[in-house]
């Protein structure tokens, strides 16, 4: 490696020790990474032991790692458990090989063939949703993981899931637990034989799922819908069940975890602000009214306000918060040096919350994205979805998904959020609210 000319910005003394007091605390890398942004700047380099990260913040590095350098970077080192877990996941897959899976698991996840999943949506919000007693409390965080489960294997596989909810509860979370920040970010090779289990069990459950629908196509001719991933993958030949296995447990977890992250961060931010709970209310009631059927496409579309709200949910929360990369070359970022072999990360979160480009950027401002005011964001700035060839395959699906989920329970329910003090992001998985979002609900007439 030859010297750099032009290191990243590292932290002083005092600010390193203030940092990893904060890691310590709170187990969380949000917390340093806010540290660093406030005393050093836009692009830095964390120096904690065995984990050096260069970070970078704002629409120039955003656009260069996502776009216009994107060959200069790939996905992670190996040793990461995402990559471990997800073996040839298309999300953790880099070159030509990416572009091929990424080409076989894009149609069914084209916002056209989404739209038709709306009763979908509808009904499996419903079926989470009856079991609610009219002033019971329950937890949004845990409830909204149950309907983006159902949602998910529902639709995208086709599969009840509800049977296997119970079963399989405790085996994803201890895979979500599995690719949180943890100590393994200091000590690459740490023997984890607690999730074991949980593998094993997820894997038997989903190798179960792909063995059937194999049946089904190729002995008795079924013809998979375009809608249905699960049986696409199948019907395309040459995919072995290894490599289906390991793009069905990518959607699963990278389609699950996340909408539950946006949905319980909105029914926070709407508890903690009546106003906007309000006006949602309202508009449901007047694109909707309490027809007990799902809406149309062309009233989800109208549902306007709705739509800023989940938008500012993701400015605020993103529920990926940081998006991760390799240098795969020696590369200058925001004029900066960034070794060949770096860990590199892009800061949703802080691009997010960048004073330069936002106003009162940590207040909830959902008018922000009414359309007058969207058009002026300047590209790159808000980037919930990470962006370029390898953005969020499931974007069009997790919008759609929000707008029908949040409607149909504001359509049936008052929520009054009991716990809204205590609740912080926490960087598990995804950003979520935690300890969790406590809401009353009580049915509506
Ligand atoms: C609110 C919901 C969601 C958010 C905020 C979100 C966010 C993101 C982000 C930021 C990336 C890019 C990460 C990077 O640059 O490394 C990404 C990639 C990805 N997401 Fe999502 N996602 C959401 C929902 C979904 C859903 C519903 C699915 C599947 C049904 C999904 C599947 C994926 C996959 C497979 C990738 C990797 C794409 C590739 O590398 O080509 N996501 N997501």
């Amino acid at each position: 490696m030859t010297q750099s000319a032009n290191p990243l910005p590292v932290a002083g003394s005092e600010t390193g020790l203030e940092i990893l007091k904060g890691f310590a605390r709170e187990r969380s890398l949000l917390v340093a990474l806010r540290l660093m942004n406030q005393h050093v700047g836009t692009a830095f380099q964390i120096t904690l032991p065995r984990f050096q990260p260069a970070v970078f913040i704002g629409p120039e590095s955003n656009r260069q790692i996502l776009v216009s350098g994107r060959q200069d970077f790939t996905w992670r080192p190996e040793g990461d458990p995402v990559c471990k877990l997800l073996r040839q996941g298309v999300l953790v897959t880099d070159g030509e090989f990416h572009d091929e899976l990424r080409a076989w698991m894009d149609p069914p996840l084209q916002r056209r063939n989404v739209t038709p999943h709306i009763p979908a949506f509808w009904r499996y919000t419903d079926d989470i949703a009856r079991l609610w007693q009219d002033g019971q409390e329950v937890d949004m965080l845990v409830e909204m993981r149950k309907v983006a489960l159902l949602i998910l294997m529902g639709t995208l596989f086709e599969i009840e899931f509800l049977p296997e909810l119970e079963r399989l509860w405790q085996p994803i979370l201890h895979l979500l637990e599995y690719i949180s920040p943890g100590l393994w970010i200091f000590w690459a090779g740490m023997p984890r034989p607690k999730y074991r289990h949980a593998i094993k069990a997820v894997d038997e459950y989903l190798y179960g799922i792909i063995r059937q629908r194999r049946q089904e196509i190729e002995q008795f001719g079924l013809e998979p819908s375009t809608g249905d991933l699960l049986g696409q993958l199948v019907a395309h030949a040459g995919m072995s069940d290894d490599l289906i296995r390991d793009q069905l447990l990518t959607m699963l977890i990278a389609g699950h975890d996340t909408s539950t992250a946006l949905l319980s961060w909105v029914f926070y931010l709407l508890g903690t602000h009546p106003d906007a709970m309000a006006q949602v209310r309202a508009e449901v009631d007047s694109v909707l009214s309490s027809r007990d059927e799902p809406p149309s496409l062309d009233e989800i579309t109208h549902l306007a306000f709705t739509d800023q709200v989940i938008k500012e949910a993701l400015r605020l929360y993103p529920p990926i918060h940081v998006g991760n990369r390799r240098a795969d070359t020696d590369v200058t970022v925001q004029g900066y040096d960034v070794p060949e072999g770096t860990r590199v990360m892009y800061s949703i979160y802080l691009s997010h919350r960048d004073k330069n480009h936002w106003d009162n950027p940590t207040e909830f401002c959902p008018a922000r994205f009414d359309r007058s005011s969207e058009d002026k964001q300047p590209p790159f700035t808000y980037v919930p979805f990470g962006g370029g060839p390898r953005n969020c395959i499931g974007a069009a699906f997790a919008q759609v998904e929000a707008k029908v989920v949040i409607s149909r329970l504001l359509q049936n329910f008052d929520f009054e959020l009991l716990n809204g003090d205590e609740i912080k992001p926490h960087m598990g998985a995804t950003l979520e609210p935690r300890p969790g979002v406590i809401m009353r609900v009580r049915r509506r007439d």
